[in-house]
């Protein structure tokens, strides 16, 4: 068996959650693209070779922002079309977590799935790939052809700001769902972007932060995140990044750029900007296609700077032909001058909030649970609700993936300031309220609800309950990144109370990701809600009460302290003002990122390096069921694992197979997954396939696998594995085949 078939075979895991799903729309062959991209090119007056190669932010934003277009929709992004030869105009939004809400500017709503987080916490491939059709679907009867989604970057620190939007710190976990998500979106006959190109790993300084990495360790992290999320999804656009790698701006970065993604991935679809990350004109050459919300850089550069340039530079004139024929081809790929977007379409929202309910309750993380509290007994009758806006909403996470259903938030609570972003800096809370879900399904129960503002008054509510569920928040947006790992606004003190005050103290959580939990101990019981969604009140009472089992796994490592991360803090956090514009504060202040302190080994790998026990590992989550799994049989790039359901209740595990040593070397890699779900008392066997890229290192242009023993084992989290399996391999090496 060849690499290439290797890996082909890989990116389709054989467990029945992960098949590969059809496409709604039947789409032109690829070769057929090409083939009409070169014919349209061929015809294109030297004018319009700039058209699509720049685009605009249809937003009313202040005196910077151009006219709206006619045929623009308040959106991210507007890219004109060329009537003359039939290509349509791209119409940009965003769209990681169901089409963006751009602060209620297009007066509509949208079905909001829960965060990434919660999504990658679903191990559930297919059921992402669900999101993305439903994101997808939505879109396009809103008009939208092109969506800004895809977010792909790893987790390597906890208190960066956009983790909720991105998939968690593995690479296989998050490319794979990434991928996922992108061909869900894309079976629409529309294009999804994969983002951000790469290693945006913080928000503070964004701009200018300098990510300084191996390539080997950046080929076996983040980058190979993204290499699998375009195996599988394959993307029509790539979103470059804000940050600078090895000194050169991501949107410039002729290695990233040119090199890795065109050059060695063999990527023929097209590299956008991010909104103002383009330094000049040189990044055409860099591999930098179509320069987004243009009017945002420091001038329109690939425009008539470009068209000038390129009369008098052949060089310049070749690009200027790349680009298009990656657009153009990119367009007719995904059928979108065929089966137009057109706002106005039907959208079923009850149908589309019941996948948004679907991922919540398979995300939901059940973190501890003491003398089985959980799930609720229907006959508990003295229920206290403490804190977190439950009797209102859900939380959500801020910036441009912000999403909101119709009639807007159920309670928006601004930050306070004055700036151009201060709309963007708001808490916002969807209509789906917690506590009205748990009247529904305990009827018999008397429900207090107490806000929490005072801690004596919930501490009064507590002891006279049976029963006390504290909701806490912990919000976080894009531009921004957490100065620690605590829950804000006093909520700590709050649960320490009173889980004193009674030991059947239930915490749930709704955080854009890992906190630090120092009243723990106290607590009965702890579920992550994540940022739930549409119809997260449902089903975090769903799972309270039992009628979801909770089957979700962490796809991140909550720390035991901060002391366990790689840094002490977020780089340049300490010594800037929060800023969501990120621009260097007084010109240029070199801020480096040191990724290669922890290199590939993001995450419970980098745990796993140090000895260190995390307060909840990757791949962590309790069930009202329990499960064993026999020790993996490994032949060749797969695994079968007999899983038994060893209680009586229904429901899902995580088969998650993970490589403990090679050559005598422990190390710890996920390297294979599959969801099972079983009734109870019922076992199967799951077939994993292995990714050789999680066996192997990068060196010298390619991957490697020395030769030795491989030992395996079935973890039911990264740090708790059952019996291994050992392989003896002989050293393998190949280069990365192109897509
Ligand atoms: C974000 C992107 C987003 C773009 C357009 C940028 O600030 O980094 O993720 O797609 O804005 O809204």
């Amino acid at each position: 068996m060849t690499v290439r078939s290797l890996l082909l075979q890989t990116a389709i895991v054989v467990i029945a959650t992960t098949s590969v799903a059809q496409a709604r729309e039947a789409k032109p062959a690829p070769a057929d693209a090409a083939t009409r991209a070169e014919k349209t090119l061929a015809r294109m007056q030297p004018a319009e070779k700039t058209v699509l190669t720049h685009g605009i932010m249809p937003l009313p934003l202040g005196p910077k922002s151009p006219p709206l277009p006619s045929g623009a929709i308040f959106g991210a992004g507007y890219i004109a079309g060329i009537p003359r030869l039939g290509v349509p105009a791209l119409r940009e939004t965003d769209a990681s977590l169901g089409v963006s809400y751009i602060m209620g500017l297009r007066h509509d709503g949208a079905t909001a799935l829960p965060s990434g987080l919660a999504m990658a916490s679903t191990w559930n491939n297919e059921l992402i790939e669900q999101g993305g059709r439903m994101i997808g679907g939505e879109a396009k009867a809103k008009g939208f052809n092109v969506l800004l989604a895809g977010g792909a970057n790893l987790m390597r620190d906890p208190r960066n700001g956009r983790n909720f939007e991105y998939l968690g710190e593995d690479p296989l976990l998050a490319g794979r769902l990434a991928g996922h998500a992108i061909r869900g979106i894309q079976s629409n006959g529309i294009i999804s972007t994969i983002k951000h190109f790469a290693l945006n790993g913080q928000e503070t300084a964004r701009k200018f932060v300098d990510v300084k990495i191996s390539e080997a360790a950046a080929r076996e992290s983040d980058l190979l995140a993204f290499r699998i999320g375009m195996e599988i999804g394959n993307p029509g656009a790539v979103m470059c990044a804000y940050n600078r790698v090895a000194g050169s701006q991501a949107c410039a970065s002729d290695w990233l750029l040119n090199h890795v993604l065109k050059q060695d991935w063999g990527y023929h679809g097209f590299v956008m900007s991010d909104w103002g990350a383009v330094p000049g004109l040189d990044a055409a050459m860099k591999g930098l296609d179509q320069q987004s919300g243009a009017e945002l850089d420091p001038a329109v550069f690939f425009s008539d700077t470009l068209a000038k340039e390129a009369r008098v530079n052949p060089a310049y004139a070749k690009r200027v032909d790349d680009m298009n024929r990656r657009i153009l081809r990119a367009i007719y790929e995904h059928g979108m001058d065929i089966s137009p977007a057109k706002p106005g379409g039907a959208i079923d929202f009850a149908a589309n909030a019941a996948v948004a309910e679907d991922v919540a309750k398979q995300g939901i993380v059940l973190l501890r649970n003491e003398r089985n509290v959980l799930p609720l007994a229907a006959t508990a009758k003295r229920i206290a609700v403490i804190g977190g806006y439950a009797d209102t909403g859900v939380l959500s996470g801020a910036g441009s993936s912000q999403v909101q259903g119709q009639g807007g938030p159920a309670l928006s609570i601004s930050l306070g300031g004055t700036g151009s972003f201060a709309a963007f800096l708001t808490q916002s809370y969807h209509r789906s309220v917690p506590l009205d879900a748990m009247k529904a399904l305990a009827p018999q129960a008397s429900f207090r609800f107490r806000d929490g503002r005072y801690i004596t008054d919930a501490v009064t509510a507590a002891r006279q309950a049976d029963v006390v569920v504290v909701f806490a928040t912990q919000w976080a947006s894009e531009g921004l990144d957490q100065p620690d790992l605590s829950l804000p606004n006093g909520q700590d003190t709050l649960i320490e109370a009173v889980a004193a005050a009674n030991p059947n103290t239930i915490v749930v959580l709704e955080t854009g990701g890992p906190v630090l939990m120092p009243w723990l101990k106290r607590t009965a019981a702890v579920i992550e809600a994540w940022y739930p969604g549409a119809r997260g009140g449902n089903a975090i009472a769903s799972v309270l009460f039992g009628r979801t089992n909770p089957s979700g796994r962490l796809p991140i490592t909550f720390p035991a302290s901060t002391d366990q991360l790689p840094r002490k803090s977020v780089d340049g956090f300490a010594e800037l003002e929060p800023d969501f514009a990120g621009n260097p504060p007084h010109g240029t202040m070199p801020l480096i990122a040191d990724y290669d302190i922890e290199g590939s080994d993001v995450g419970y790998r980098w745990n796993a390096r140090q000895g260190a026990k995390a307060a909840f590992p990757f791949g962590y989550g309790l069930s009202y069921t329990s499960f064993t799994t026999s020790t993996p049989q490994v032949t060749g790039t797969q695994a079968r694992v007999t899983v038994k359901n060893t209680g009586d209740r229904s429901g899902a595990t995580v088969v998650q197979l993970y490589l403990v040593s090679r050559a005598g070397k422990g190390m710890r890699r996920l390297v294979g997954y599959g969801r099972v779900d079983l009734a109870g008392g019922a076992s199967a066997t799951a077939t994993i396939d292995i990714d050789p890229r999680l066996l192997a290192d990068w060196r010298d242009n390619g991957w490697t696998m020395p030769s030795g023993r491989y030992a395996f084992a079935v973890g039911s989290d990264a740090e708790l594995v059952g019996p291994t399996a050992s392989v003896t391999i002989k050293e393998r090496r190949w280069h990365d085949p192109s897509l």
